[in-house]
């Protein structure tokens, strides 16, 4: 179990967390959402005791700035940025290995499980690797670990889409007591992983919900549309559609606007159209509503 209690955080001027406080029980599998800058890393380095914050963090009871070690015996981490490490991949394979007590064969094992190879890698310094082929030997380290806890920050964004898949199948295969806290701005990511999801807005705690409750209210949809050409496209502009090119309109809008706007479209603007698509929004951040960039829809007579 994790407890954060009124955690505070400032780099100088910018309060990165402002009394944040929340329990993660044994099984859960929790994201951490919310904008560029919102604190989700700070929140997760405070939760593995990097950085002195006000507040306590307990992992397993045990204060993660009076006691590390102890406190974080059962955690396992993917940071989101990875070290300039100098040494051979070889080597701090044998390293991390040591660490944690495990085979050096249990980390290649899953760094093969997730597409990364033993004689691509083994003799390139780990800096040199491309970020891709970081990510998955750092998620190799920590999933070889076998911890209670997985600490995870923005663990799939460098993966390609088979990658991806592996990584969500070994999360799958984790006891059901395991915990899982990660970062994220991927609503795909979020829906495979986790059932909770905590939002931050600048470094406040603004929702704690299940993740299913967050992705209906969330669903938002690109809709893009190709004029004929020479076709006017003043009456969507009104309507708040963005030019993206020539004869090219977006606009972005909710799940419920969706087809209402669709309709709309072809019931007033068929004849100019040649193109209609309309694409989920794949980014949990970009989603909000607080922070869309393009204005709601003004539907006509409304
Ligand atoms: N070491 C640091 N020194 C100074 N300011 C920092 C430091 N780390 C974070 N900050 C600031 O704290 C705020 C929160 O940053 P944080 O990295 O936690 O955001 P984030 O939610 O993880 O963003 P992203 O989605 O971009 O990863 C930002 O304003 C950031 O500039
Ligand atoms: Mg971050």
């Amino acid at each position: 179990m994790i407890t954060i209690a009124d955690v505070t955080k400032r780099f100088g001027p910018v309060l990165a967390l402002d009394r944040v406080s929340l329990t993660i029980d044994k099984g859960e599998r929790v994201a951490f959402v919310g904008s560029n800058g919102s604190g989700k890393t700070t929140l997760l380095r405070a939760l593995l005791g990097l950085i002195r914050v006000d507040g306590k963090v307990t992992i397993m009871g045990s204060d993660v700035a009076l006691e590390p070690e102890t406190a974080l015996r059962t955690v396992a981490y993917i940071p989101q940025i990875a070290p300039p490490i100098e040494a051979p991949v070889a080597e701090v394979v044998r390293a991390c290995a040591a660490l944690r007590d495990k085979p050096e064969q249990a980390i290649w094992e899953r760094a093969e499980r997730l597409g990364l190879t033993q004689d691509r890698c083994r003799d390139k310094r780990f800096r040199d690797l491309s970020g891709g082929m970081k990510q998955k030997l750092l998620a190799a380290f920590a999933l070889a670990a076998e911890t209670p806890i997985l600490v995870c920050d923005e663990p799939t964004a460098n993966l390609d889409t088979a990658a991806r898949a592996a990584f969500f199948e070994e999360l799958a295969t984790r006891p059901p007591s395991s915990i899982v806290v990660l970062c994220s701005h991927r609503v795909e990511e979020v829906r495979a992983i986790v059932e909770r999801v905590v939002e931050l807005g600048e470094g406040r705690l603004v929702r704690d919900a299940p993740t299913q409750e967050l992705l209906r209210e969330l669903a938002t949809f690109r809709v893009e549309v190709t004029l004929r050409d020479g076709a006017d496209d003043t009456a969507l502009l009104a309507r708040g559609f963005e030019r993206t090119g020539l004869g090219r309109v977006v606009i972005q809008v909710s799940q419920e606007r969706k087809l209402e706007l669709v309709t709309l479209l072809l019931r007033e603007h068929e004849r100019s159209i040649v193109d209609l698509s309309v694409l989920p929004v794949e980014d949990l951040a970009m989603s909000h509503p607080s922070q869309r960039p393009v204005p709601h829809l003004k539907v006509v007579g409304s």
